[in-house]
């Protein structure tokens, strides 16, 4: 398996220099350097493809442009939810006008929204401008799809129904140079009844820890400090391997590589948060104090139709095991309402939760019905007036619980690492606590990337202004 992902990765690169040639003879008949623009919807994965995508594009010859008015547009689709799909063909109708004036103009689709087939059906039909189709599972491949779509002149539409090797070592680029993610995991095995991502995304495959160490040892030689390790439930990485390992010693691997200060990971299903990564989390000096365990409901009868797998009861003990371990860990969490036959008193279960976990924050969800999905298929759909009431309930009692949590710490000295100068104030940057949350401080550009002890003088709620000490 492994051999054959190092065959297809030398074979790409040998495809990316070919290409390379023919961009550049297009780019001497236009006579100027050809641009590139990814637009990317959803999740981290998808932000991490695009920097993979990216890299490719970039050793072909395109440069980065800020806008959609380019040579070769990318859109990265999500599928979470409906209302990402309609964002899509809303970017397409734009992309439509600006081809007309730029013959050179290449759109792509990538991303979940082409794992459906239903979606590339509706393309294929009534929106015949688009050059490239690919999905989830080979966008390693995007410099041959492109040199196919050269010589064809015809929609290239290539899609796998699951993934085959684990392609390593391709070029990427990164959107910072001091802070990176990193796959540790691909799929989902949990099939929540209400989820598309593990038919579009296909089964958890875990990467090898050593491939994760070497990626990460390389990126701490370029500079960076902080990881977040990726996947749908990297507490269940590693299980499948020939050689299985936990989620757990990973960490502590990743935890000794010089020089690296940060690790930060995403996201935890609560059904598999073992003791032992609670233990590794508390004694570790790297890991971020801050766990996003999304509890989708409260209500343990929902919880059973969501397919999740654990109770109410055993997903607040498990929040208490970790406070109690990590007194200052700050937990954040994903919350959808109206899943079907949601009744009053099951939305009632989630207000409790949400008061009794004291969330920092928590991403909050009107339930969207996907095709294919278990749950698509239940009766009981929850009326629209009703489910808006809950969610702007939901959203009172969040600000209510984030609100007593986020100011935590004013008057405390805190570790920060700096992102950039501030936006809206130029003597100013911004960067972030260990537990994610934002500060403001008085300093200058010198400082991005690194790590800064910053005394935390005012809480404004989402954000704390502060002095560097
Ligand atoms: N409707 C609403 N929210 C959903 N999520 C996943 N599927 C759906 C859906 N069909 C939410 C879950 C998940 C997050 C990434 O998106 O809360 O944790
Ligand atoms: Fe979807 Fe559940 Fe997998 Fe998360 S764990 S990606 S919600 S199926």
């Amino acid at each position: 398996m492994k051999e054959q992902g190092q065959l297809e990765a030398s074979r790409q690169l040998e495809i990316i220099e070919q290409c390379k040639k023919r961009i550049q003879q297009i780019s001497e008949e236009a006579g100027r350097t050809l641009t590139y623009h990814i637009s990317t919807f959803g999740c981290q994965m998808n932000f991490k493809d695009s920097e993979k995508l990216a890299g490719i594009l970039e050793q072909l010859g395109y440069q980065e442009v800020d806008s959609e008015q380019a040579d070769f547009v990318l859109l990265n689709t999500c599928t979470v939810r409906e209302n990402a799909n309609l964002k899509v063909y809303g970017h397409l109708g734009m992309l439509k006008s600006y081809k007309k004036k730029n013959p050179h103009m290449i759109i792509a689709l990538c991303g979940c929204m082409m794992q459906e087939e239903l979606v590339v059906a509706k393309l294929k039909e009534s929106y015949r401008f688009v050059d490239i189709i690919f999905g989830t599972h080979n966008i390693y491949k995007l410099a041959e799809l492109i040199q196919t779509r050269l010589e064809s002149d015809r929609m290239v539409v290539d899609l796998w129904k699951d993934a085959k090797e684990i392609v390593e070592d391709l070029p990427s680029v990164r959107k910072y140079s001091f802070k990176a993610g990193v796959n540790i995991m691909f799929g989902c095995n949990n099939f929540c009844s209400y989820c598309i991502v593990p038919y579009v995304r296909g089964r958890e495959r875990s990467r090898e820890p050593e491939d994760i160490i070497h990626e990460i040892e390389q990126m701490v030689s370029e500079g960076v400090v902080e990881v977040m390790l990726l996947g749908q439930n990297v507490n269940s990485y590693g299980k499948t391997l020939e050689q299985p390992i936990s989620f757990a010693e990973l960490l502590q691997k990743v935890e000794q590589i010089e020089g690296l200060k940060r690790i930060r990971f995403m996201t935890s299903h609560p059904k598999d948060l073992s003791d032992d990564l609670i233990a590794v989390m508390k004694n570790s000096k790297k890991i971020c104090k801050h766990m996003h365990l999304p509890v989708q409901s409260g209500s343990t009868r929902l919880l059973e139709k969501m397919n999740r797998r654990y109770t109410k009861e055993h997903y607040l003990a498990l929040v208490d095991k970790l406070k109690t371990a990590i007194p200052d860990i700050s937990l954040t969490t994903d919350i959808i309402v109206g899943f079907p036959g949601e009744t009053e008193e099951d939305f009632l279960e989630t207000i409790d939760v949400v008061r009794k976990a004291e969330y920092d924050s928590a991403y909050t969800f009107i339930y969207s019905k996907r095709t294919g999905t278990p749950a698509a298929a239940m009766e009981e759909q929850v009326p629209e007036e009703v489910v808006k009431e809950r969610f702007q309930r939901l959203l009172d009692v969040v600000a209510e619980s984030s609100a007593k949590r986020t100011g935590r710490l004013e008057g405390e000295t805190a570790e920060v690492l700096v992102e950039g100068v501030s936006e809206q104030d130029a003597s100013m940057v911004t960067g972030r606590l260990s537990n994610n949350l934002l500060v403001h401080f008085p300093g200058t550009e010198e400082l991005v990337g690194s790590l800064v002890m910053v005394k935390l003088e005012e809480s404004k709620g989402f954000y704390y202004i502060g002095a560097k000490v």
